[in-house]
C-alpha cells in the first residue's frame, strides 16, 4: 500500500514537472511571437512611435480605439493601381526654386507643383478616409456658412468623403444645402460668449471636447478652419498628415522678430526671441483626431492658466497655436495658398489661391456680438 502510494507521487511529480515545462516553453513562444508582431506591425502602421504613443495617451483617456481596432491594415493594405505619369526626378532642377518645399525636420510644405495630385487621391482613396472640417458659425458669423458650404462642395476633397462639422449657437439659420454624395452636414450647437475674443478662444475647447466623444470615432482627419472664407481652387488630401499648420499669409517673408508671437513671458504663450520656426495661421490647422485632441488640449489648458492669472495672449488662440508648434513640430505644413486675402494682392509665388477671406466689415460683425 505504502509502496503503491510511494509510486503514485513519483509519477504525480513526474507529470506536474513535464506540465511545468510545457507551459513554460508555450509561454515563452506566445510571448516572443506575439511581441514580434507587435513590433513589426508599429513600424508599418506608424510614421513614427510617437503616434503610437499618443494614441495610447489618449486612449487611456478617452476608451476610443477607431483606428487601430477596425482596421488595422488599413495602411499596410494600400496598393496602387497602373498609373501613367513622368517619371519623378532623383537628380535635377527641383520643381520650385523661388521657394523652400521642406522644413529642416524634414515636414514638406506645400506649394502648388510640388505634388501630384493624382498618386495622392490613389493613396487615400485605398485608405477610404473620411474628412472632418470644423467650423465656427457663432453669432453673425452664421451669416458666411452659406457660401463657405457652397464652395467647399466645389473645391474641397472633392472625390473624398466630407463630414462637415458647424458649430453654431443658430442652428436654424445654418442653410440646408444639397450636397455631393458621401458628404454630411453635422449641425453642432454650441454655446456663444460675449466677447469675440472669447467666441475665438473657446474654438480650440469645443474642438477638444467634439474630438473626444465624437470626431474620433467618424473622422480619420480633422481640418479645423475659419469660417469667413470661401474655397477658390483645389483643396485636396495633399495636405493631409499626422498634424499640419499653415504659414501666415502676413509673416511667411518675415523675419522672426517681426512674428506676433506672444512675448510676455508671464504667458503660456511666450516664445523667446531666439525660439520659432514660422508664424501660423490660427484660421487653419489640422491632423489625425488624436493630433488635434493633444493640440486643443494643450492650448486651451494654456489659455485657462493664463485666465486665472488675468493674461490673455497677444493674438489669443492663434498665439498659443504659435507657442505649441514651437515644440511639437507640424508633420507638414501648407503655403499661404492655402490661406490667403485678397486684400494682400498677388504675388508670382502665389500660384493659387485656394482658400480667401471673404471680404467682411470686421467692426459690423463684431459690434454687434455683445447682444
Ligand atoms: C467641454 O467639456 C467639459 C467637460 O465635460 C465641460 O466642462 C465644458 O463645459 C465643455 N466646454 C464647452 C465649451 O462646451
Amino acid at each position: 500500500m505504502a509502496r503503491e502510494w510511494g509510486l503514485s507521487f513519483r509519477t504525480f511529480g513526474y507529470l506536474v514537472l513535464v506540465a511545468f515545462i510545457m507551459v513554460f516553453t508555450f509561454g515563452l513562444l506566445w510571448h516572443n511571437s506575439h511581441r514580434f508582431q507587435w513590433v513589426s506591425s508599429v513600424n508599418i502602421l506608424c510614421s513614427n512611435l510617437q503616434l503610437q504613443n499618443n494614441y495610447e495617451d489618449i486612449q487611456k483617456d478617452i476608451k476610443i480605439q477607431r483606428l487601430f481596432d477596425e482596421d488595422p491594415s488599413s495602411e499596410v493594405n494600400v496598393k496602387f493601381p497602373r498609373m501613367v505619369y513622368p517619371k519623378p526626378l532623383a537628380v535635377g532642377p527641383p520643381s520650385r526654386t523661388d521657394v523652400i518645399v521642406m522644413t529642416p525636420w524634414f515636414a514638406p510644405i506645400i506649394w502648388e507643383s510640388t505634388f501630384s495630385i493624382n498618386i495622392l487621391n490613389e493613396y487615400f482613396k485605398e485608405r477610404n478616409i473620411i474628412i472632418g472640417l470644423t467650423a465656427f458659425a457663432i453669432k453673425k458669423y452664421v451669416v458666411f456658412t452659406e457660401k463657405f458650404l457652397k464652395t467647399a462642395e466645389e473645391y474641397f476633397m472633392v472625390g473624398h468623403k466630407v463630414n462637415y462639422y458647424i458649430f453654431t449657437d443658430r442652428p436654424k439659420d445654418v442653410p440646408n444645402l444639397p450636397l455631393k454624395e458621401g458628404r454630411k452636414l453635422h449641425i453642432i450647437e454650441v454655446r456663444n460668449y460675449a466677447q469675440w475674443q472669447e467666441v475665438s478662444m473657446r474654438r480650440m475647447e469645443m474642438i477638444n471636447n467634439y474630438t473626444k466623444t465624437k470626431f474620433i470615432k467618424e473622422a480619420d482627419y480633422l481640418v479645423c478652419v475659419d469660417i469667413d472664407m470661401q474655397f477658390s481652387d483645389h483643396v485636396g488630401v495633399e495636405i493631409l498628415s499626422d498634424v499640419f499648420g499653415t504659414l501666415h499669409p502676413a509673416f511667411f517673408g518675415a523675419s522672426r522678430d517681426s512674428f506676433t508671437y506672444e512675448r510676455r513671458s508671464e504667458s503660456l504663450a511666450y516664445i523667446p526671441p531666439d525660439e520659432g520656426d514660422f508664424y501660423y495661421a490660427g484660421g487653419f490647422f489640422g491632423g489625425t483626431p488624436q493630433e488635434v485632441y493633444r493640440l486643443t488640449k494643450a492650448c486651451h489648458e494654456a489659455m485657462m492658466e493664463d485666465k486665472k492669472k488675468g493674461i490673455e495672449a497677444v493674438w489669443h488662440d492663434e498665439s498659443y497655436l504659435n507657442k505649441y508648434f514651437v515644440y511639437h513640430k507640424p508633420t507638414k505644413i501648407l503655403s499661404p495658398e492655402y490661406l490667403w486675402d485678397n486684400g494682400m494682392g498677388s504675388l508670382p509665388i502665389l500660384k493659387k489661391k485656394r482658400f480667401l477671406a471673404v471680404p467682411k466689415n470686421h467692426a459690423a460683425i463684431r459690434s454687434n456680438d455683445r447682444k
